[in-house]
């Protein structure tokens, strides 16, 4: 396997909730340009409360949505069209059968450019093995902890974007 598409994976700590807000912003300026001409999916793995909303406001108030940010725990999806980037934001948390996801015209967007981003993408097996990056949050009292994965090129770049607003985890 050539290097680059090698997994990889970083840690960075988040001390307070404004510090997950600047991780979604970098993770939103590491992808913008590739979602602008390529289908982008982000997943965001974590327990009820670990923080993956409020990762989801950062990178979309980091992309120019001025509005608030919503849950869509019941919708399952709220889509977004920022200056031309089209943004799906899922809760698959009550996601029942993973074929529910064409009924949310899933198929029209998943492959198209535009960025997707997934709490709870464990509820669909088959869409989580897509995944372009996976984000990892944890609670690691009193903050977060939050664990990149992807192909190697695109954990780096992350990371760069990452290390300007946080410290790496140094353990
Ligand atoms: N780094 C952090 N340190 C401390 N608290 C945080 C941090 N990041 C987020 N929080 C807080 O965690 C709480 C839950 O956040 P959020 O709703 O984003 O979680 P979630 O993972 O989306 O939950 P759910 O699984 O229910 O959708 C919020 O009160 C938020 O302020
Ligand atoms: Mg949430």
């Amino acid at each position: 396997m050539p290097e680059f598409l090698t997994p990889a994976s970083a840690t960075f700590m988040l001390a307070d909730e404004a510090a997950t807000e600047r991780a979604g912003a970098a993770v939103a300026r590491a992808v913008e340009d590739e979602a602008r001409c390529a289908a982008v999916l982000v997943c965001l793995e974590g327990d009820l409360g670990a923080g993956k909303t409020t990762l989801a406001r950062g990178l979309l108030r980091a992309l120019g949505h001025a509005g608030r940010v919503p849950s869509p725990t019941y919708t399952l999806v709220e889509p977004y069209d920022l200056a031309g980037l089209r943004v799906h934001h899922l809760d698959l948390y009550r996601l029942a059968d993973e074929e529910e996801l064409l009924f949310l015209g899933a198929s029209d967007w998943l492959d198209a450019p535009g960025l997707t981003l997934v709490e709870w993408p464990e509820r669909a097996p088959g869409l989580f093995a897509r995944a372009d990056l996976r984000l990892s949050l944890a609670l690691a009292a009193p903050g977060r902890r939050l664990t990149l994965a992807a192909a190697a090129t695109r954990v780096l770049a992350v990371s760069a974007e990452l290390s300007r607003v946080q410290e790496p985890d140094p353990t």
